[in-house]
């Protein structure tokens, strides 16, 4: 996968595309990318590149000219090109997946009030907020973006990892190979098998698979039921799951230890 972000300030991203799985991502061939500096395509000499919002408003927009010249060098629109936007789609690992499908990706930060209609009607193809909230810099959301999407990308994690995680969690598969639903990751445990008196959970010593197996399932529903019920609303849950549900629900399950503290939603 190719990827090209448009930034005002490439420096904000560099980092990330030099570090850890990324670097190594990059290294063996499977994601290359571009970062590419907006002010490099400003015509005038004090390289400018925002401007007052026609009608009235607080804050400044970003110049059409010099954004759309660097969309046009970047191949946009024949290339997916997505705006950060608070404005935009939510963002979610469903869209990550499509995204990670594309052969090219060109992201455009957002800076000041954001951009020029007109470019996002002639070059982009998809707005995406990462959040209901709101960010300064576009890069922010752009990294979260590119990291959502690069590591599903074939080769740079393997599928076990990606299989087990919260939004792919051991749940059947549809014709098209997407899960039908998506449940939050159990609890993990690693040595010592007694941390400040807190004894690993017995099952995950035993050896035995299939109630591992089970216990890991149920700790999700578990989780899932707790932090983000709308998830277990979702159509086609397993009729395992569904049992796990009416089994926690009955035994009250669905709080946490500790849900006296008012700070905690449950
Ligand atoms: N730019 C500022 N806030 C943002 C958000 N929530 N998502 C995407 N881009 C943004």
């Amino acid at each position: 996968m190719n990827i090209t972000v448009l930034s005002l300030f490439p420096g904000m991203l560099r980092g990330f595309f030099e570090s850890s799985i990324m670097a190594r991502a990059v290294k063996r061939g499977l994601v290359s990318y571009e970062l590419v500096d907006i002010r490099d395509y400003a015509t005038d000499r004090h390289r400018k590149c925002d401007d007052e919002v026609f009608g009235g408003g607080a804050g400044m927009l970003m110049l059409p000219g010099p954004l759309g010249a660097a969309l046009e060098a970047a191949g946009s629109p024949a290339k997916r090109t997505v705006f950060l936007t608070p404005s935009g789609r939510l963002f979610n690992q469903a869209m990550a997946r499509d995204f990670a499908a594309e052969r090219d990706l060109v992201l455009v930060c957002g800076h000041y009030e954001g951009i020029d209609q007109r470019v996002i009607d002639t070059y982009v193809t998809d707005e995406v907020s990462i959040g209901d909230y709101v960010l300064s810099s576009g890069e922010v959301a752009a990294l979260v973006l590119v990291d959502a999407v690069y590591r599903l990308v074939d080769g740079v994690i393997t599928g076990e990892s990606l299989a087990e995680e919260s939004f792919g969690l051991g749940l059947p598969e549809g014709s098209d190979g997407r899960k039908s639903a998506s449940l939050l990751e159990y609890p993990q445990y690693t040595r010592p098998a007694d941390y400040a008196s807190m004894p690993v959970p017995e099952v995950l010593t035993s050896g035995h698979h299939a109630n591992i197996a089970r216990w890991r399932l149920r700790e999700s529903v578990r989780k899932t039921l707790a932090y983000r019920p709308e998830l277990l609303a979702a159509a086609g849950l397993p009729e395992e799951v569904r049992r796990l549900l009416r089994e926690i629900v009955i035994e009250g399950g669905s709080r946490e230890p500790d849900t006296e503290d008012p700070g905690r939603a449950n």
